[in-house]
Parts: structure tokens; sequence; C-alpha cells
């Protein structure tokens, strides 16, 4: 016998209430975003038609994303794309998936880049490549040369570029952080290293736990092995009054701004994100231009 026909706000509250029990954290928010992906719908048309009647072909695919959720594994995992900045960028299998707070190292470049903005950007452990498309994408004449490890990530880097139509002004390669890079200098260096430290891996949210790559999380015993191997080649890489950004975990920033003072670089100070977590360390190569963050 076919199962009943629903509505839109009755398949809604039914998929809330489903994710709801299987201790989604943001069950309204997920369920409208997949009934609406499910269905083909505006946020304008779910809330304007609650009362249309779902095809069976929209209660299918809407029950396939229902159980992946369920599984915990996120909506843009699901979709296969999330919005970063001003872009929509593919979320590839075995590449971190971005995230919102990551955008404050966005807002910090370009706060800190007004007066002079960078024409060659780098990017250590790109990913999906977010951040180097994001940079390239507010600054028009910028180069920027993308990093990462995982070929995953390479291939999601080069995936994006492509779809912002920023192929043309970037490089990406294969490699341990800086280790391939030639003698070509910088003018902003950033990076959102992996920081979870080992042991606590087993601890994060099953969201991230099982569909972020280990590569892209495990920061080492302390959560601080990546920025040291960064932080180490810096002033190499670095044109003088090169600006250099790091994303950081919880607790990190002194710990990083440290190493940065170490390295010979001028700390330019610790921004937070908008939940007031210090998210991203700001130096400078040098003294030149500005350097309060
Ligand atoms: C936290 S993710 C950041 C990804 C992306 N930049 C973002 O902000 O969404 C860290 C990235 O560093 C890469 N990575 C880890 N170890 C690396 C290494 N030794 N050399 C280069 N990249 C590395 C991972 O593959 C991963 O893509």
């Amino acid at each position: 016998m076919p199962a009943a026909e629903r509505t839109r706000a009755q398949a809604l509250m039914a998929l809330t209430q489903q994710f709801d029990a299987a201790g989604v954290d943001t069950a309204a928010e997920d369920a409208r975003l997949l009934l609406r992906a499910a269905c083909g719908l505006s946020r304008l048309d779910l809330a304007t038609e609650p009362d249309a009647l779902l095809t069976g072909a929209e209660e299918d695919r809407l029950s396939s994303y229902a159980a992946q959720r369920t599984q915990h594994e996120p909506v843009s995992r699901i979709l296969g794309e999330r919005g970063f900045w001003t872009l929509d960028l593919v979320v590839a299998p075995d590449v971190l998936d971005p995230r919102a707070d990551t955008e404050t190292l966005i807002e910090t470049a370009l706060r800190l880049c007004r007066d002079t903005p960078p024409t060659t950007i780098l990017d250590l452990g790109s990913g999906s490549g977010a951040i180097v498309c994001a940079l390239l994408s507010e600054w028009p004449q910028a180069h920027g040369v993308a990093v990462d490890l995982s070929p995953h990530a390479c291939r999601a880097t080069m995936q994006n570029l492509r779809r912002c139509n920023l192929s043309d002004r970037a490089m990406v390669m294969r490699g341990r952080w800086s280790e391939a890079l030639g003698a070509g200098r910088f003018d902003l260096i950033v990076s959102n290293p992996p920081y979870i430290a080992t042991g606590d891996l087993a601890g994060l949210d099953p969201d991230v736990r099982l569909y972020d790559p280990a590569l892209a999380l495990d920061g080492g015993a302390d959560g601080l092995g990546a920025y040291r191997a960064i932080i180490g080649d810096l002033t190499r890489l670095a044109t003088p009054g090169a600006l250099a950004l790091f994303e950081v975990g919880a607790g990190q920033a002194g710990d990083v701004a440290a190493l940065l003072a170490a390295a010979g670089l001028t700390p330019a100070g610790v921004v937070r994100d908008l939940g007031g977590h210090e998210r991203v360390v700001a130096a400078r190569h040098g003294l030149a231009g500005p350097t309060g963050a």
C-alpha cells in the first residue's frame, strides 16, 4: 500500500522530530535545508506553500537525506556544497568541510591588508580551497599558491578554484607544508592547519570525527605540531612586511603567537570569532606596514 501523502509542513515537522530523537543539535534548521533540497524549493516557496504535497520522488530523496543525517553526516556533505564567504563551494569526501569560523581569517586579512593589498598569497593546507578562493575573489590582482599533502584536498582546491573562475591566478601543489616551495616569496601567508591534540580526537562530535579526515584534524600530541613545522620556515617565504595569519583552536593563541615571535616575526594581534573565541593569530615579517589586528 502506498504511504499516505504528506504536506511540506507535515514532512518538516516529522523530520525535525526524527533529527531531535537522533541527537542532531540543529534539528529544525537541518530539516528545513534538507526538505528544501529534496523538493527543489527556495526559502520563500517553503514559507508560502507549506500545504503542497510531496511527490514520490521528493519523498524518496528526503528519506535518503534523512537516513544520512541521522548517521550524523553533515548537511553540507549530504548536499555536496556549502556557502563560504561569498562563494558556493563543493564539499568533497575526505576533505575538511570548511567552517564559518574560518571566515574570521578572511575578514582579518581584508582589514589588515586594506591599504596594501597582497599580490602573492600562500595558503598552507588548503583543503577545499575555501581560504585561497575567498582571498583571490576579493583581490583581483593577486596570485595564489595552495599546498596540501592530501591528494583529495588538492583535487578539491582545484575544483573550487575552477568553480569560482580563479584557476588562472592560482597554482595547487601537493606537498608537506612549504617543503616543495622554491625561492618565491609571498605578501600574505595563511594557514588553518590541523590543531586538535591527538588524544582529543576520539571525543569529537560524530559529525566531525566520522566525516572530516584525520589528516585535517590531528595536530599531534599537543595540537601544535603543524604550527611548529610551518612557522619554522616562514621567514624564508615572506616578503618584507608580509602578513601571516593562522587560525587557532581553543587556548592556542598564546602558544602560536610565541612560536611566531620566536621565529622572528612581529606579533600583530589575536582576533576573536563571532562566538567570542580567539580564532586568528596575526604576525608581520619585519616592521613595514600596520601591525595591529
Ligand atoms: C584544518 S584543514 C584546513 C582546510 C582549509 N584550509 C579550510 O580552512 O577549510 C587542514 C589541512 O591541512 C592539510 N595538511 C595536513 N598535514 C599537512 C602537511 N604536512 N602538509 C600540507 N598539508 C597538510 C590537510 O590535508 C587539510 O586539508
